[in-house]
């Protein structure tokens, strides 16, 4: 399925919300503004098992359905991270951002002084990074007793939200990840529950080639799945769009709905 969005798309997302994981006590009308672009963030964070997690919750009291949020290569300690996880818990969700980097993520400019991209990714690879992200599935499920989670993953973070849908990983029910970035075939392939993808118009580490597919492989899961495609943004734009620009606004925005319409239909969050 290759879905387009649209003006109509878009509103009709926005009046589903009112459904979305806390039934009666979250309603989209108490929450005009549920995606933040700029203000400063609302979570706190708390160590759990070595490993630094953010955490956003809802106003409604015992949410049942968590999103564990896989950042990009900036972190936890980027704000626009942060005010997206915020954003979630605003939908309804109880928000987990692990800290993938330990303190140290990438810096805004990889050209700074003393930062070697080739070293960082090296690093950070599945063996650092799956450990860190099972320490979040296992704070939702051992501590805070969820019953349902959804992933959601934006760039670094949208390659480990398909990794969490492998046979034999346990915990997460359906994922969403915006601009994937060193995603492999097997990768997708693996997967055994939903997922939902956005894509920029431009993005070197997706091209339109690699795009089609991403498209094909998704088919042949069998999986429920999505891939849409938004006009005018770049790599990085489900975080870091330039909201001053309408469409990279739109896109933003709209990918983020996409996520949340994604998660009631597939990780119980309308329930
Ligand atoms: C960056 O790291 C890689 C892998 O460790 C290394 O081969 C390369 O020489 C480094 N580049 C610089 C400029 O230090
Ligand atoms: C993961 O593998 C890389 C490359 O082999 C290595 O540098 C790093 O120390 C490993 N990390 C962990 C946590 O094992
Ligand atoms: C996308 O790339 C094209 C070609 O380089 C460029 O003209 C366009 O402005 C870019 N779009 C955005 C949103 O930056
Ligand atoms: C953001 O978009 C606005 C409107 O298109 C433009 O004027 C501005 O230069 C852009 N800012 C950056 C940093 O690209």
């Amino acid at each position: 399925m290759r879905s387009s969005s649209s003006a109509s798309l878009f509103l009709w997302g926005l009046g589903s919300l009112a459904s979305a994981a806390c039934a009666k006590q979250c309603t989209y009308g108490d929450h005009p503004q549920i995606i933040a672009h700029t203000g400063e963030p609302v979570g706190r964070e708390e160590m759990y098992n070595g490993v630094n997690l953010y955490i956003s919750e809802p106003e409604c009291k015992n949410p049942k359905v968590a999103v564990l949020y896989l950042t990009d290569v900036f972190g936890i300690q980027l704000r626009e991270n942060k005010l997206l996880a915020d954003s979630f818990a605003r939908a309804g969700f109880l928000v987990v951002a692990p800290d993938m980097f330990d303190g140290e993520p990438a810096p805004l400019d990889f050209n700074e002084p003393g930062f070697n991209a080739t070293e960082f990714t090296l690093k950070h690879g599945p063996n650092a990074t799956d450990p860190i992200l099972d320490k979040g599935v296992a704070y939702l499920k051992e501590r805070m007793g969820v019953d349902k989670i959804a992933a959601t993953g934006y760039c670094f973070g949208g390659r480990y939200a398909f990794r969490l849908l492998a046979d034999g990983k346990e915990g997460v029910d359906a994922a969403f990840a915006a601009h994937p970035s060193l995603l492999e075939d097997s990768e997708i392939e693996a997967i055994t529950r939903p997922v939902s993808v956005a894509a920029a118009e431009n993005d070197t580490t997706m091209s339109p080639d690699r795009r089609f597919q991403i498209e094909t492989l998704l088919q042949e899961t069998n999986q429920p799945y999505q891939l849409t495609l938004y006009s005018g943004t770049n790599h990085g734009f489900g975080v870091r769009a330039n909201v001053s620009d309408p469409q990279q606004k739109f896109g933003k925005e709209s990918a983020f709905y996409q996520a949340v319409r994604w998660f009631d239909a597939w990780a119980g969050g309308a329930l």
